[in-house]
């Protein structure tokens, strides 16, 4: 049985990706500094997998910590999902965002080439692709200069781990999310926002059960039908799929590069009115917003054109935005 080493697996996307690969029979070791996550959520994975992963409470910027994981610790592949991830946070903070999100990768990625351990997946994000020339946005896209701290260090990960694969003989692969949303069928794992969210759709489902007064949504004067912003909601279970069929990949020596990277959407863009109006429908709640100024940095557009990641990964987004808005409100309702 292969076992696999997931960072930031108590977090949002890392948990959803830890069922998934219980479920299809992998061993599952996770290191998590609950930095941005609940050691509950590793209750609850059990109680969905029946299956119980390890964990380490370690904090990977501390070089010596990571070292002697691994020397306690043999493993097949990572999944590398522990990273700072608030944009405006990271313009605030840029030393504590390369620190977390570049140094730990450094750190891992020399464990790696010291102990011969190969079979790589990032996190990366869509952000690497700007406001795209062309939509839907392929692989092909040029990444564009980051408009932020936490953009850069996706860029430059995913730079880190190119040149790694070529000169140490690993193999990697960076997937580009767009936006995850919704939570586990069996609602007992989501998203978990610390403070006032960012992120349109814990906003939206905290609004609706009160504990946000009013949604704003950022413009309504973009060059798009309704005028708001467009973008390609993913939900996180079709996502977390993608990160097992990637890592099978590997495992499979089909990959066509030491480094390759794909789009993980669903090809599919939502205006912010579009997802209101969806949630509204299938939550049979009436949402409170308004419309304030333009967000800065927000771009007009952004979703996947995905067939490489459907020819290449054998994968595709199965579930619909309804039933992604209707697992994320569960989730509020079950966390109120
Ligand atoms: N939005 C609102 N009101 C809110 C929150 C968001 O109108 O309260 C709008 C935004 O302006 C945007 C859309 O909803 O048009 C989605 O916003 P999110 O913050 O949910 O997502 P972003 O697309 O801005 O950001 C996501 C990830 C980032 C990543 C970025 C790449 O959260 O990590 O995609 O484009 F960098």
């Amino acid at each position: 049985m292969k076992k696999i080493l997931v960072t930031g697996g108590l977090g949002f996307i890392g948990s959803h990706t830890v069922v998934e690969l219980l479920n299809d029979g992998y061993e599952v070791v996770i290191i998590d500094n609950l930095s941005n996550s609940k050691i509950e959520v590793l209750n609850n994975i059990v109680e969905i997998t029946s299956k119980k992963p390890d964990f380490y409470q370690l904090d990977l910027r501390v070089k010596s910590e990571i070292k002697n994981f691994f020397d306690n610790n043999k493993v097949d592949g990572i999944i590398h999902f522990a990273a700072f991830k608030a944009v405006g946070e990271s313009v605030e903070k840029p030393l504590e965002y390369y620190e977390n999100n570049i140094g730990s990768l450094v750190y891992l990625l020399q464990e790696m080439r010291n102990r011969n351990i190969d079979n790589f997946i990032f996190s990366s994000s869509c952000t690497v692709y700007g406001q795209a020339d062309e939509l839907p946005i392929t692989e092909n896209a040029p990444v564009k200069p980051a408009e932020s701290p936490y953009g850069n260090t996706k860029q430059i990960g995913e730079e880190i781990i190119k040149e790694a694969c070529y000169a140490n003989n690993l193999n990697a692969i960076a997937l580009r999310y767009f936006n995850p949303i919704g939570a586990h069928d069996s609602i007992k794992i989501g998203e978990l926002p610390l403070g006032v969210p960012q992120n349109l759709i814990p906003f939206v489902t905290q609004t609706a059960a009160g504990i946000r007064e009013q949604l704003s949504i950022f413009g309504n004067d973009y060059p798009t039908a309704d005028g708001t912003a467009i973008r390609d909601y993913i939900h996180v279970v079709d996502l977390a799929k993608a990160h097992i069929v990637s890592l099978q990949r590997l495992f499979d020596k089909k990959n066509k590069h030491p480094f390759e990277f794909f789009n993980i959407g669903t090809g599919t863009g939502s205006s912010v009115l579009e997802v209101v109006k969806s949630f509204e429908q299938v939550t049979s709640q009436k949402l409170n917003y308004k419309i304030v100024d333009r967000r800065s940095g927000d771009i007009t557009a952004a979703y996947a054109d995905t067939t490489l990641a459907n020819k290449e990964l054998n994968w595709k987004a199965q579930k619909t935005l309804d039933q992604a808005l209707l697992s994320a409100w569960l989730w509020q309702q079950k966390n109120i």
